[in-house]
């Protein structure tokens, strides 16, 4: 039984490091992928089979991970000069299998503030491998913060707020995802909505987003389209006030199941106490409504929830 909110160990006892982070399913395994801040590390990466017991496979990303430039213009460096680490957020794995590469897009910012506003791409040739750093720009040239990514039969597409989190922006990826090539979308204008999630669900296009509050909790959004780079409804509150005292991660879909995973933030002070939640999302005529629930576990590769 999995208590969210509680801390979450791996298969050696130890505390799950993987904030603000995604899940991938490849070939028969789930690796959850996130937020690692402590000593020199960025990414981590653990895998499973049943989404409960989770094994630790690498620090994929950290303060020494091999550089190789691509064909974009793109800033190196996961060090600041005077030997800092700099602050790597949200990221988010995909396959690519025309390249079979592991592409990860992510938040980037210098650790000292939040002015950097652009994104790094990493890639790596297996899932839980050393991935190389491909450096950090911004996507022509807008400021991009908090950030998810979504594949659509064929096409992939990266989404950030921009313009100092006033607005979302959806870009169209490059065939092998190292670059955006399309701005699609600009969406909610002076709504300042972050932590983005797109899934799709029986034909349509949702949205996930919370307001910004920093590490605070607040009341999560959703919006729905028939095409992402269409218009897109008016935002709709999902959740409580405080979203059950989180923040959307990322949607897991198992099944006709769609489940919400929202960080818990321990906040600046108790970072590394941040946990996890995970609740059932059920879509109704368009409608999202987000359940509360203390506690899951998976039996017969469902989800089951307890109060
Ligand atoms: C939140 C954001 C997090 C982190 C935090 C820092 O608004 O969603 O990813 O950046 O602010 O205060």
């Amino acid at each position: 039984m999995m208590q969210n909110g509680q801390p979450w160990l791996d298969t050696t006892g130890q505390p799950i490091h993987a904030h603000g982070g995604c899940i991938l399913k490849y070939q028969d395994w789930y690796y959850w992928y996130g937020e690692d801040r402590r000593a020199d590390y960025y990414v981590s990466c653990y895998r499973s089979q049943d989404l409960m017991h989770w094994e630790f496979r690498n620090h994929i990303l950290t303060t020494t991970s091999p550089f190789k430039a691509e064909r974009f213009q793109a800033t190196a460096g996961l060090v600041n000069s005077d030997g800092t680490k700099v602050n790597i957020e949200r990221p988010k794995v995909l396959y690519n299998p025309k390249t079979e590469r592991f592409v990860l897009w992510a938040h980037f910012e210098n650790g000292r503030d939040y002015r950097e506003a652009a994104v790094l791409v990493a890639s790596a040739a297996t899932p839980d491998g050393d991935f190389t750093e491909h450096g950090h720009f911004r996507p022509f040239g807008n400021m991009s913060r908090d950030c998810t990514v979504f594949v659509d039969a064929d096409q992939a597409y990266f989404i950030s707020a921009a313009r100092g989190n006033a607005d979302i922006h959806i870009y169209q990826l490059s065939s092998d995802y190292l670059n955006v090539t399309r701005l699609v979308n600009r969406l909610w204008s002076n709504e300042f909505r972050e932590a983005p999630v797109l899934f799709k669900h029986d034909g349509l296009y949702y949205m996930l987003t919370s307001g910004t509050s920093g590490w605070r909790p607040n009341q999560g959004k959703y919006a729905v389209a028939s095409a992402i780079a269409g218009s897109w409804s008016d935002l709709q509150d999902f959740g409580d006030a405080t979203t059950f005292d989180s923040q959307p991660a990322f949607v897991l879909k198992n099944g006709n199941q769609v489940i919400y995973v929202g960080d818990r933030w321990g906040g600046a002070k108790h970072y590394q106490d941040s946990s996890y939640v995970f609740l059932p999302l059920e879509i109704t005529s368009q409608q999202v409504i987000l359940k509360h629930k203390a506690r899951w576990f998976i039996a017969a590769h469902n989800f089951v929830f307890k109060d």
